[in-house]
This record gives C-alpha cells, structure tokens and sequence, in this order.
C-alpha cells in the first residue's frame, strides 16, 4: 500500500489596503483564516484528479473545470525537475469549497486550491517547503494564468498569518518568465514585503458574510480606473496606521485607520458598497467597533474589530437582523 498524505490550506480577508495593494510599493494588511480546504495525495499507476467542486474526475488531458489544478501540477513537475527530481504519477484528491451550500464566502478559494495542490505535491515527495517558497511557486502559475490580481491572498495564505504585503511587478514577473529558466526566475529579487503582524491589543475580530457572490477579478476590470494617486495615498497612510497600531496595541489608531480604510473605499467606486455591505458597515452606528468592507467587495464578506466583548455581541444581532452571517470569529492578540 502506497502511503496517502494530507494536506490542507485555509482562506484569507483583507484589513485594509484592498486595491491599493494592485499598485507595487503600495501595501495592505490581510488576516489568515482557518477555514480549510484538504487533499490527500497518494502515487498512483495513471495521474487521477478529483476535486468536490466538480462531480467527476479526469487526468492531466486539459479540461476546464480542472485548469488550475493542472497549470500548478505542470508548473511543480517543472521545478522538480530542476531540483533532480523524476515527476511520478499520482491519485490527487481536493476537499471542501470554503463556503457552503454551493455559495462561496469568498475568502480566496483560488489562491488556496493552487497552494494546496504545490503542498500536496512537496508532501508526496517528502518536501517540507518554505512558505515564502510556496508563495513563489503559486504566484508563478497565476501570473502565467494572467491573473490580474496583487497575490496578497497568496501571501497570507502561504504564511498562515496576520500580514503586511506589498506585491511585486505582476507585469515584470510575466515578462521575465518568457525569458528566463523558472528555477532562475525563483532566485531573483522580486521586490515584495511580506511582514508578520503580532497584535499586542486583545480584540474579537469577526467575519459577516452578505451571501452574495462576488467575483474579484471582474470587479478589478471596472474599478482599475479609478484607482489614482489620492486613493493611494490614503490607503497606504491607513494601512501603516493600521499595522503600526496592532504592533503597538493602540485601539485609537487601529480604529481611525479601518475607518479611513472604509471611507476611502467607498469613494472608490459604488460598486465595492453593495447595500448589505453598507449595513454590515452602518450596523457599527454608536459603537466602537469598526467595520468595512473586505476585499473586492461586491458582495462576499465584511470584517469588523471590536475592543469590547458586549459590543461584539450587539453588532453580531444587528448583523443578524440584516441576514449578515458571522461565518467566523476569533479572539485575537490574546496568546
Ligand atoms: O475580494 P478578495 O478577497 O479576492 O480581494 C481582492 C483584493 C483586491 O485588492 C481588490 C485585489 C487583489 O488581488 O489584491
Ligand atoms: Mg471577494
């Protein structure tokens, strides 16, 4: 019996910095989520691919459904070539869709479906990668995708943590693979920051689901435009406000920051404020807590930060009242 190995990865939400992060130099701060996807992976006779998204399985003939997975197993067979490595044919099989009932929560299902597939495979040959490494080999294959998106999930995703990312030139990195040898492209400079956040403040952070379905990449194509110099200003200032207050535990600043962060959000482009998420940031009226829309917005999840346990409750029954779903909660900068 071969030995059956299992791996997973989980989802992440922006803070703060969402849109300004598309611009290099420009940062955001975005929270791990444990809400995981899993797969086994075994050596096999003929490659197998099954994913619970699709109802059936296929091979490494392209197919539609399951392109990105096998864009990240053609690109992990390339590196491990270069690393001397003979690729072998496997029995891969992905788990759980990070959302329910069909819907998604939209907490980065395919930044987390290309890394689960890269940690599957280091596990089949007993690789044990680092995340910065993992995070390389997964922005390679959505860039290559043209994927027009900053890879900050991919980021906090490979680290499993709270984070500060500041992405690289997708443009440069699109370009220097066409002429230059992967493992090459892998030990370049490629100018990103990615720094963990250790909160010193205690504080429930919350997770409110609109259960509606928005689609990143498309809201990216319409809101582009508007993003100019003033809007980036402002998000960066948020943004190191932000990760400058959670490191020093100042409650005023990590307020007035998420509340800067929403503002500036919201002049963006009408279409990032949908009416629930705009409940989900109205519900916070007369509290100190602070919310926003996460991500893309359009729809999918706001987060919201509360210094106060009562507080934490009461927005979670008005969240409640308005058909927003706390899908997560956690107690942070308690360890
Ligand atoms: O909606 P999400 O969680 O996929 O976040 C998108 C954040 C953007 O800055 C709008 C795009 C990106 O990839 O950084
Ligand atoms: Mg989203």
């Amino acid at each position: 019996m071969k030995t059956k190995y299992q791996v997973q990865t989980g989802g992440k939400l922006y803070l703060a910095g969402e849109y300004a992060v598309l611009t290099p130099g420009y940062g955001a701060v975005i929270q791990f989520i444990p809400i995981y996807l899993s797969a086994t992976i075994q050596e096999a006779t003929a490659y197998q691919l099954a994913s619970d998204l699709f109802g059936y399985q296929v091979d490494l003939t392209p197919n539609k459904d399951y392109a990105l997975i096998q864009e990240t197993i053609q690109l992990m067979e390339e590196w491990l070539k270069d690393q001397g490595i003979s690729p072998k044919p496997f029995d891969l099989h992905l788990r759980g869709t990070l959302g329910e009932e069909g819907k998604k929560y939209g907490i980065g299902s395919s930044g987390s479906v290309v890394l689960l597939v890269i940690k599957a495979m280091a596990a089949l040959y007993e690789l044990d990668l680092h995340p910065d490494l993992l995070f390389r080999l997964a922005a390679v294959v959505l860039v290559q995708r043209g994927d027009n998106g900053s890879m900050g999930d991919l980021a906090c995703i490979a680290y499993e943590d709270l984070i500060y990312y500041q992405s690289f030139d997708r443009a440069w990195l699109h370009e220097v693979l066409t002429s230059q040898p992967l493992s090459q492209v892998l030990d370049l400079d490629w100018d990103y920051q990615i720094r963990l956040i250790q909160p010193a403040i205690s504080y429930d952070f919350l997770v409110g689901w609109t259960k509606e379905p928005a689609i990143s990449s498309d809201l990216i194509r319409q809101v582009k435009g508007a993003i100019n110099e003033v809007f980036l200003k402002e998000s960066q200032s948020a943004v190191k406000i932000l990760e400058k207050g959670l490191r020093e535990g100042n409650q005023k600043e990590i307020e007035t920051s998420i509340k800067r962060a929403d503002k500036n959000l919201k002049s963006l482009n009408p279409l990032i404020y949908t009416p629930a998420l705009k409940e989900l940031q109205e519900a916070t009226e007369g509290l100190s807590v602070c919310a926003k829309s996460s991500g893309a917005g359009g729809g999918d999840c706001g987060i919201a930060l509360s210094f106060d346990p009562v507080e934490t409750q009461t927005l979670i029954e008005r969240w409640k009242e308005k058909n927003i779903e706390v899908i997560y909660q956690e107690r942070m900068g308690d360890s």
